[in-house]
């Protein structure tokens, strides 16, 4: 999660970028960088490696100029270096560049502006924005034009802010997908722009959020928002709180909505530094078990309680496709309990968000005392997980105030899929050809995530039907099993209805003397190798006069002849569905949540890190 502040107005920039700098700081940490502009169209950059503090010492005063735009940066593509800090700049530098997010299709475009003669001077897939727009700006097009042919051509969820010496006192900011927000602060003949509402609060309170596809031109007295088409929008100015708690909620009514819709960025966070784009490699730094271990594990053990015991179903599955190994997994609260085999050659994997789960920590404390290896994954640096583990894999959601898990299940989940790819690799399991497709859809993720984001309508309107149905049945296969119970977990806990998720297949030894038509079936049905058999489950609960409500691919366009209600997500690879077929279940329980009037960041009853058994 780079943290991305520029400014432009009265006041000297400097001071208040790096100011925003050191908030956004808890964003990213590895480099720094900075560019402010001046009248006499120049601007000056500076950019440092390691923390904000070095940046403000290398600065020391330096900078002079009213408007200038500034990063943090936690690397995905090449090092944490001087070279690769934002902002970049093109061949002449006259632009400034500052970015969140994957350019998917970096290479490609790179390539191509080799050909065409740009030189490039760092590793980053960001560096192609500027060249793509000088190219354009070459032509004879305007800056404005500049920016508006280039973003559709780069691929991807990306968030960008950008300067040109050329316009000294004008930003243009443009927001592709979900890869980091880009709220607009408007104050008295100054304008803002960054990632975070904190970085604005403190000098203005009137904000304006961009949403995907669109842009901002921005001067100290006036912006225009537009979309990518250019045409001009009118955009709500919303009034914002300078407590930065009610802050924190930006235009979200509840924390779980703004953290369900955080996942394309927060994913991108656990993927940050861990997989190179150039070489195609996986890079857990913060793994130590050594390869010579890896080798000899002969079966992996998951475990964890509640959405966390989830994400270990979906591990299991995924160590078995991916690392070719034996894997099992209990809840905790039971595992602690068992009287398990386990030899030395397991790899005992516990996740936990909180890392303060008691019954998990209590399962961890057994397997310590048999002195296996452990690996955590966590979202708090520190918890007490960490110290019973061998390793921690921070999972790097952020913060996440809603009782009910959304955005710490997914990042768990690419977390558990890097590591699993990780030792496939080093067994040798996986077919070394196919491990640049295994990154690709990794990198293709957020974007997806994000179109599932776009609209509400479906789930307002389902939650208006069926906000009163008692009893709600949630069926998947495979590895959208985990997720039909995940989704019935979902609704549970913050909507207070009965629901109850199930292998498909175990539908008709049981569950199918419920279905009647009160009983909506909400049915995870992707065109994968499970399909055939998960239409069939399908047509019996149609049969007996249930509702069906299908999860399914985009390209199925038959669906709608079996299912009362579709919501389609995008086509992906098979082994990652879960990663996006669970997005609509989170937004359907929360908008049943809503329609019932429940407290949905707060569900009665419920804690978000239970420390006793
Ligand atoms: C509680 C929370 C759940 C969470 C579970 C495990 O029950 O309400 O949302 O999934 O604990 O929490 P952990 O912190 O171990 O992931």
């Amino acid at each position: 999660m780079c943290g991305i502040i520029g400014y432009t107005g009265h006041r000297q920039a400097s001071p208040i970028l790096v100011d925003a700098l050191s908030d956004l700081e808890y964003r990213g940490y590895d480099s720094a960088g900075i560019s402010v502009f001046q009248d006499d169209h120049t601007h000056q950059t500076y950019r440092t490696a390691g923390k904000v503090e070095t940046l403000k010492s290398t600065l020391n005063g330096h900078l002079n100029g009213n408007s200038g735009i500034a990063h943090t940066r936690w690397a995905t593509h090449g090092d944490p270096s001087i070279e690769n800090a934002h902002p970049h700049t093109d061949e002449v530098g006259s632009l400034s560049v500052v970015h969140n997010g994957i350019v998917e299709n970096h290479l490609d475009l790179r390539h191509e502006l080799i050909n065409k003669g740009h030189k490039f001077t760092s590793n980053t897939d960001t560096e192609t924005i500027p060249h793509l727009i000088e190219d354009f700006i070459n032509n004879g097009d305007s800056f404005e034009n500049s920016v508006l042919k280039a973003a559709p051509m780069i691929k991807g969820a990306n968030s960008v802010v950008l300067m040109n010496n050329d316009h000294p006192d004008t930003i243009i900011a443009f927001k592709k997908g979900y890869a980091g927000g880009l709220i607009v602060g408007i104050g008295v003949k100054e304008v803002f722009i960054a990632s975070d509402l904190s970085a604005i609060t403190p000098h203005c309170n009137k904000v304006v959020h961009l949403d995907d596809s669109e842009i901002a031109i921005i001067k100290p007295d006036h912006v225009i928002f537009k979309n990518l088409e250019n045409v001009v929008i009118n955009k709500t100015i919303n009034t914002v709180s300078s407590n930065p708690f009610a802050s924190a909620k930006g235009k979200y009514r509840h924390f779980m909505l703004k953290e369900i819709h955080e996942q394309p960025e927060s994913i991108i966070s656990s993927l940050r530094g861990r997989i190179s784009f150039e070489d195609h490699s996986i890079r857990l730094k913060d793994l130590t078990l050594p390869d010579k271990k890896i080798e000899k594990i002969e079966k992996i053990f998951l475990t964890g309680m509640g959405t966390s015991m989830h994400a270990a179903m979906l591990g299991r599955l995924w160590f078995e496709k991916l690392a070719g190994i034996p894997a099992e997994w209990d809840n905790s609260s039971e595992f602690r309990y068992r009287d398990p085999i386990i030899s030395e050659k397991t790899l005992f994997i516990s996740i936990s968000q909180s890392g303060e789960t008691a019954d998990t920590l209590a399962a961890m404390q057994l397997m310590k005392e048999s002195t296996i290896d452990q690996i955590t994954l966590c979202n708090h640096p520190n918890a007490q997980s960490s110290r019973l583990a061998n390793d921690t894999l921070q999972i790097r959601a952020g913060l996440e105030i809603g009782v009910a898990a959304s955005k710490t299940f997914t990042c768990s989940l690419v977390t558990l899929y890097l590591l699993a790819i990780h030792i496939g690799i080093v067994r040798g399991h996986i077919d070394q050809n196919t491990i640049p497709d295994l990154i690709n859809e990794l990198a293709k993720l957020p974007e997806l995530m994000g179109s599932l984001l776009k609209s509400k309508t479906i789930y307002e309107e389902l939650a208006e039907k069926y906000h009163n149905n008692p009893d709600f049945l949630f069926l998947g296969r495979g590895l959208n099993f985990p997720i039909a119970l995940e989704g019935a977990l979902k609704l549970k806990e913050i909507s207070y209805l009965h629901a109850e998720g199930y292998p498909a297949g175990e539908m008709k030894h049981g569950p199918i003397s419920l279905i009647d038509n009160q009983m909506p079936i909400v049915t995870i049905i992707p065109q994968d190798s499970t399909y055939n058999k998960m239409l069939n489950n399908l047509s019996e609960a149609q049969a007996r006069g249930g509702v069906i409500i299908a999860i399914a691919s985009e390209s199925d366009n038959s669906i709608k002849n079996s299912a009362d209600h579709v919501i389609k997500i995008p086509d992906c690879s098979e082994l990652l569905s879960p990663l996006l077929t669970i997005i609509p279940l989170q937004l359907l329980s929360y908008y049943i949540a809503v329609r019932r009037g429940c407290d949905v960041d707060q569900p009665r009853n419920l804690a978000k890190s239970v420390t006793v058994e």
